[in-house]
Order: structure tokens, then sequence, then C-alpha cells
């Protein structure tokens, strides 16, 4: 959860500061305003990183050197985040500097959704293995040593297989490799069965429609069910190394929630995917809550595209009801008055400044 929110020269914001509430925060403006900015802002304070473009140099206003986004997390703790043209990108965290930007995301979940996001049935399979790795990344704390651990040992063993090297330097990897991959298997599939009944519970009640409908996890871990991965790896062995990589393991899972046992990209309306993926990140929020030190912060970027009011409606109302901070944006005034004034806040965005706060 984040407190007094500053933002200078980043976008169309010269000079910006509010300070949010712990439950909804409505970002509400015209076209051009500043709002998405405004995520974009908290997104590069918690992961170092903006969602809609690779280079920082973008992210800076027109005609200046550097943008800055500072904040305070629920525990008053400062952070900070600068980049400069000439310096590059500084974060610090409680004034000292950070080294890794795992250390800030564990400090501050976050989850964004995008204006698109019903498109997340176009995405592949790395989407979503990313997904679901944040989530347990926030539940289960030896998740990212398996997971970095796994990462190395495989880029060590596809180095192996691409410089050619002798059948007993390339086995040598396989062992850990499977290890680790088994670890990161068994905390995913258990992930997913904790998510998938948070899920079904929010999405029925936001899509009433499906109420009575049996939503099931269809998961590959990576590598054939019949087997383990340490087999795989011997089985494949041949084939990896005409390919020159690993083709089996936990960077090739895949997975998703089927609906009556059929996709639900094929039968959901386009609001109903929204609706599908942001009741999914709000399970993931309520599950994160468990375990991570800080309160989940979701963003949704243009909430109103794709869903009618009273859809919206039920969002917010699902949202009134998770432990999670929010900041929505939408061009649609009229949301303001379905937030709980004595709770949420409404900030009125105008040409990069908030015109004036309302509780
Ligand atoms: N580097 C930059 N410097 C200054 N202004 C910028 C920069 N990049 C984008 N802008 C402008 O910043 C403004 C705010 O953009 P933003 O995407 O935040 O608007 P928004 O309120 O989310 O609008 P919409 O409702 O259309 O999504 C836009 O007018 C955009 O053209
Ligand atoms: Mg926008």
């Amino acid at each position: 959860m984040l407190n007094q929110l500053t933002i200078s020269q980043l976008r169309n914001i010269g000079d910006l500061s509010l300070q949010p509430c712990s439950d909804i925060n409505l970002l509400l403006g015209e076209n051009g305003s500043g709002k998405t900015s405004i995520l974009e802002a908290i997104h590069l304070l918690t992961l170092g990183r903006s969602f809609r473009t690779r280079s920082l140099k973008n992210v800076i206003q027109f005609g200046e050197k550097q943008f800055q986004v500072t904040a305070r997390t629920e525990t008053n703790m400062p952070v900070g985040l600068q980049f400069d043209i000439s310096t590059g990108l500084q974060i610090r965290l409680n004034r000292s500097p950070l080294k890794k930007l795992s250390d800030l995301a564990s400090q501050l979940p976050l989850q964004y959704i995008s204006a698109n996001c019903h498109q997340f049935f176009e995405m592949g399979p790395r989407f979503r293995r990313q997904l679901v790795d944040w989530g347990v990344f926030h539940v289960e704390p030896s998740f990212n040593f398996h997971w970095q651990s796994y990462k190395k040992i495989l880029q060590q063993r596809n180095s192996a297989l691409k410089k050619r090297k002798p059948t007993t330097e390339i086995k040598l990897w396989d062992e850990h490799l499977a290890q680790h991959g088994e670890q990161i298997n068994a905390l995913r599939l258990k992930y997913l069965d904790r998510l998938l009944n948070d899920f079904c519970v929010i999405f029925t009640r936001l899509c009433t429609g499906y109420s009575s409908a049996e939503f099931t996890l269809k998961y590959r871990a990576g590598w054939p069910k019949e087997t383990n991965l340490k087999e795989s790896l011997e089985a494949g062995f041949e084939r990896d190394r005409s390919l020159g990589y690993t083709r089996a393991g936990s960077h090739a899972a895949d997975w998703s929630f089927r609906i009556n046992n059929a996709d639900p990209a094929e039968m959901l309306s386009r609001g109903q995917q929204k609706l599908f993926y942001i009741a999914l990140s709000m399970a993931q929020g309520k599950l994160s809550i468990n375990t991570s030190r800080d309160k989940t912060i979701l963003l949704i970027d243009d909430l109103s595209s794709e869903l009618d009011m009273s859809h919206q409606q039920g969002v917010v109302s699902e949202l009134e009801n998770l432990p999670v901070q929010c900041f929505i944006t939408s061009t649609e005034m009229s949301l303001q008055h379905i937030v709980r004034p004595e709770k949420d806040k409404v900030f009125h965005v105008k040409q990069g400044q908030i015109e004036y706060p309302s509780s």
C-alpha cells in the first residue's frame, strides 16, 4: 500500500502530490488528462519499469532531463525512484539505494490491469506463467530461490548444449535442474488450486450468468504427465542436443481455467473476458494478503471500457470487500457516485494536476 505519492516531470505531470486512501482511489478525468500516467508512476515505483515503454526516456516530460516518483509504504518507509537521462535509474528504499528490484517487488505487491485486459486470452504461455509466478512469489517464500536457481542451471545446460559439449558435461546439470523444477511445479500447482477457488467465487459474483458453471484447472507442468522431470530430461536428451536447447521443464509450463470444460475465450463476451481477468487479479490480490508484508496495490486502467455501468458497479462492490489498495481510472464522471464517500477517495485529474481531492 502507498501513502503520500508525489510525481514530478513524468509525461504531462509537472508536479503532483496526492494522498491516496487505503481502499479505492478513483482517478477521473478527460482523455489525455494524465490518469494512466499516474498509474504508470506507481507501476514504475514498485517494479522499476513502465507498462507503456521499454525506454524510460519516453516517460520523462518533454524538454526535461529526469523524472521522480516518491511515496511511503504502509509501514511509513520512504521509497523513491528517479530516472535521469545521464545517470540512469536510481531506486531508494528507506533512504538506501536498492540493489535488486525484487526486493522492492516483495515489499510492494502490485497488480496492473490494463484497459485491454480482455486480450488476456490472446496472450501466450509466457504471460500466463508470469502471472502465476507473480502469485507464487508473493505467497511462497521459497519460490524465488527455486526459480532463480532453476534459471541459472537451465542457462548453463543450454549453453553446454549449444556448444556441443560432451554428454557427461551436459547431463551434469540434470539432477539439480530436475530438483528445482519439481519444486516449482509443486508450488505452482498448489497456488493455482487455491487461485481457482477464490477466482470462481469472485467471477460468478461479477458475471452472474455463470453462477452454476463448473470451473476447472487445466495444467501442463512442462513435461509429460506420466513421467517426472528427471526422466524427461533423460528421454529427451538426443532431441535437446539436436535443438541446441532444453525443451522440457518448468520454463515450458502452461495453464488455463476452463468453464464447463470449454475454453472461456470461445464463449465469453468481451466484457465478460475483461471481468474474467479482473476476477483473476482480485483473487491473486486476495491470496497475497495472507503472506506479504504489505497490502497489494491494484491498478485498474479505464474500468469503463468494455463494461456497462452495472458491471462497473459490480467490480467496485467486489473491491470494497477485498483487502487491497486500488487505483481506478475512468473518463466516466458518474463513477464518483458509486464509491463510499466515508472510505474511498475521488481525484479529478486535469492537465497533469489533481484539481481537487474530495473524500
Ligand atoms: N513524455 C511526455 N511528456 C509530456 N507529455 C506526454 C509525454 N508522453 C505523453 N504525454 C501526454 O501526456 C498526456 C497524459 O496521458 P495519459 O495517457 O496519462 O492520459 P489519460 O488521462 O490516461 O487519457 P485517456 O483517458 O485517453 O486514457 C497525454 O496528453 C499525452 O499525450
Ligand atoms: Mg488512459
